[in-house]
């Protein structure tokens, strides 16, 4: 069964630019994944983990949530201007590139999917079908999706988080693992300690701050609430856990209602 990892735009961008990839995090994260792609089932870590049966979801970080935020586009705010959807969906696809781009220099056979051709909301709801992605993993590739913008019945065009594309495909692929790589090493306490376990939103409801960055998708506690909808078991870490994650553990928070 398949893997789905999210690549939070803290990751792969710069946060505190406009449009700005931070090279060095992707590169590494592609490294990362590349070595983990490269290995052979023997090899791999844990005896169940398919390095072939990956699914890659990428944020916006500062090519997302500044331009949606300029035209006021959220997931639940739409727009009917095309203008404003392109603003939106093509820094989009130019960061796609990039991350793509990384993974192959790194050996992975990533390919660009953009949820706008594939993907429409309906009563809040994201929908995709999981058909073309499934299709590409079952012959060897990689597919990359990002955060962007979907056709949404009645209200124009919202934004998608990639973490709604990961309960999507988590769901529709019947995913046994789903990872978040973010800037933090897990999702944390009041006091900065990073929560091992979370199996109730109760649980770290008073710890859960806003994103201090623009985030017109809710930051940490509406990770958390996807995650514990999903039905998977998913892991919340940094990029000290990616490695360790694709191996089969579960670095950061461990996040599981079920
Ligand atoms: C945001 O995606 C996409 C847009 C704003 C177009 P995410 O919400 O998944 O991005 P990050 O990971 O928080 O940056």
């Amino acid at each position: 069964m398949p893997t789905v990892l999210k690549l939070g735009g803290s990751v792969v961008t710069r946060k505190d630019g406009v449009e700005q990839v931070a090279v060095a995090r992707l590169e590494r994260a592609a490294g990362i994944i590349g070595r983990f792609h490269g290995r052979d089932g023997d090899a791999a870590g844990a005896a169940d983990v398919d390095a072939a049966d990956l699914v890659v979801v990428h944020g916006g970080g500062s090519f997302g949530h500044p331009n949606a935020e300029r035209r006021g586009v959220t997931t639940s705010e739409g727009t009917h201007d095309a203008a404003a959807v392109r603003d939106i969906h093509d820094p989009m696809r130019e960061l796609n590139r990039l991350v793509v781009g990384a993974l192959s220099e790194a050996g992975v056979p990533a390919v660009q999917v953009a949820p706008l051709s594939a993907g429409h909301r309906v009563d809040g709801e994201f929908r995709q079908p999981v058909d073309a992605v499934a299709a590409l993993l079952a012959e060897g590739f990689i597919p990359v999706l990002h955060g962007d913008v979907v056709a949404t019945a009645g209200g124009g065009v919202t934004v998608v988080s990639g973490d709604e594309l990961v309960t999507t495909l988590a769901t529709g692929l019947d995913a046994d693992r789903v990872g978040l790589c973010s800037d933090v090493p897990g999702v944390l306490d009041a006091g900065g300690a990073v929560v091992d376990r979370i199996e109730r939103f109760e649980d770290v409801a008073d710890a859960l701050g806003g994103s201090e960055a623009t985030d017109v998708t809710g930051g940490m506690a509406a990770k958390v609430r996807t995650l514990l909808e999903l039905g998977a078991p998913a892991s919340v870490f940094d990029l000290d856990g990616l490695s360790a994650f694709l191996d089969g553990g579960s670095p950061g928070t461990w996040i599981d209602s079920t």
